[in-house]
């Protein structure tokens, strides 16, 4: 391995964006996947997180490189995807405060929408640097997309004139307006002087492949600049990092799949997991790293078992009694004298996170924490009280708790779940109180399926 690399803290880049703006099929372009086109009603509901590797970005880029005026030293990007829909924004938080640079993906035809403007918000925030990819440029009128280098396609002898002007006009009024609008000066990338000062727009077509060099060029430099600015180039200490998966996997038992954000975890070391109500602490048996371009939620080939893993990554853990952690967690991977500190952390990092809950209402449940919490803001919203929330299958205690809730509220004798099971044994205990359960893996289906339901019954 190349030494002279090896501490090279690889950038985390934040994809966000307002719902179906093209985000996970960008990725899917720049990874060869078809991650998106798998996804239940269409919609990312999840974190998601892929590495790009050094090579690949030079090999796509080609040409392009030379408008850097520095070397890329950086080993690769891991690429965070982020859901779009507006019950997200918990998930879009966690993201753009992770991330040290961010895309926003912005439909070029649309512009910008709600949750456009809250990534922007979020970025703002965190005082997280982004460029835009305005994407779906392929469907401007007349515009004539193919696959490489922006750049080189937009000009009189690709185009036709009228295509540059509705081109031209978009880019203005659906992007570089709303963008001044909220305080950011933001041209196209070829026409700024400054990157410190302008935020730089690249035009792309998820589906053609158009101005993917680009735009993997400008990130690629931009979050180098940064991280070398900000002095954060080398990874020291202990590993920190986020439950994306909790997964049963054959030979291994219960893993889980996480995001070192920060530092090195090293096989051995004790990982420090912070639960809702407790803290465990185990010894890691194994650290496995996903292929380069695979999404770690969707995977396409085997994990590849290492003793080290450097930040940021993704990588799969083994150890024993994970079967009681849960997605969304914080998590740290220590050597022995530093558990005490990494407990007190992730402890801290739980009771920020916890979501409030009524003197009565329903029962929900969801697979991840992030889920769950985009649940609760949404039955919120829609005026539904909660009274317990939590991670996990719907269990027969479930039943016969919500039995109890409902003796005093018949509204209240309700399940809402999300993207979890009902296990065999809850069946039996639904029928006999005669509970209602609504369970889906899309939220804004529950919420809509929920509160029909209490419209009926009040009827
Ligand atoms: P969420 O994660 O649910 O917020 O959506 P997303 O931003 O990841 O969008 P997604 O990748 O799911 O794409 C939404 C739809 O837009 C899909 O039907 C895509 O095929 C389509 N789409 C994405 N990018 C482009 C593009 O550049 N051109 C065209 N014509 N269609 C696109
Ligand atoms: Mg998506
Ligand atoms: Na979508």
């Amino acid at each position: 391995k190349d030494n002279k690399n090896q501490n090279l803290r690889c950038p985390i880049v934040c994809v966000l964006g307002h719902v179906d703006h093209g985000k996970t099929t960008l990725l899917d372009k720049i990874r060869k996947t078809r991650v998106a086109k798998r996804e239940a009603g269409g919609i990312t509901q999840h974190i998601g997180a892929s590495e790009i590797p050094i090579d690949v970005i030079k090999r796509l880029c080609g040409d392009l490189l030379k408008m850097l005026k520095a070397d890329l030293k950086i080993p690769g990007l891991l690429v965070i995807d982020t859901p779009g829909h507006e019950a997200f924004t918990s998930l879009r938080k966690r993201g753009g405060a992770l991330a040290d640079i961010a895309i926003l993906v912005v439909d070029i035809n649309e512009g910008f929408k709600p949750q456009t403007v809250e990534a922007v918000n979020i970025l703002r925030q965190c005082k997280t640097p982004f460029v835009v990819a305005a994407n779906k440029i392929d469907l401007i009128p007349g515009w004539n997309s193919k696959e490489g280098p922006f750049i080189l396609n937009f000009n009189e002898k690709a185009q036709h004139p009228n295509a540059l002007t509705e081109f031209e006009i978009r880019l203005y009024e659906n992007i570089i307006k709303p963008l001044n609008e909220l305080g950011f000066d933001a041209d196209l990338y070829s026409r700024v002087q400054d990157v410190t000062k302008t935020v730089c727009i690249i035009p792309v077509s998820a589906v053609t492949g158009e101005g993917v060099p680009d735009l993997l060029m400008m990130v690629a430099g931009l979050a180098q600049k940064f991280l070398e600015d900000r002095l954060k180039l080398n990874v020291e200490g202990y590993a920190k990092g986020t439950i994306l998966e909790v997964k049963e996997e054959k030979g291994l038992g219960t893993t889980i799949d996480a995001i070192i954000y920060d530092g090195i975890a090293k096989r051995g070391d004790y990982l420090v997991v912070g639960l809702p109500d407790d803290v465990l602490v185990t010894r890691v048996k194994a650290l496995l790293k996903p292929k380069p371009l695979d999404e770690m939620r969707d995977p396409r080939d085997k994990f590849k078992p290492v003793n080290e893993v450097t930040a940021a990554a993704g990588v799969k853990i083994a150890a024993p009694e994970l079967d009681k952690v849960i997605a969304g967690c914080p998590i740290r991977i220590v050597p022995k004298d530093k558990i005490e500190e990494a407990k007190e952390e992730v402890m801290r990092e739980v009771e920020e996170a916890k979501i409030e809950v009524d003197d009565e209402g329903i029962l929900i449940k969801a697979d991840t924490l992030g889920s769950l919490e985009a649940l609760a803001n949404e039955l919120r919203k829609a005026g539904v009280k909660i009274k317990k929330a939590e991670v996990g299958d719907v269990t027969k205690k479930d039943i016969i708790e919500v039995a109890s809730y409902k003796q005093s509220n018949p509204l209240h004798g309700a399940i809402v779940a999300f993207n979890v099971k009902i296990l065999p044994e809850a069946q039996k205990e639904i029928e006999k109180y005669d509970i209602k359960v609504f369970l889906d893996n899309i939220i804004y289906k529950l919420v809509e399926d929920f509160t029909e339901w209490v419209k009926k019954e009040e009827e």
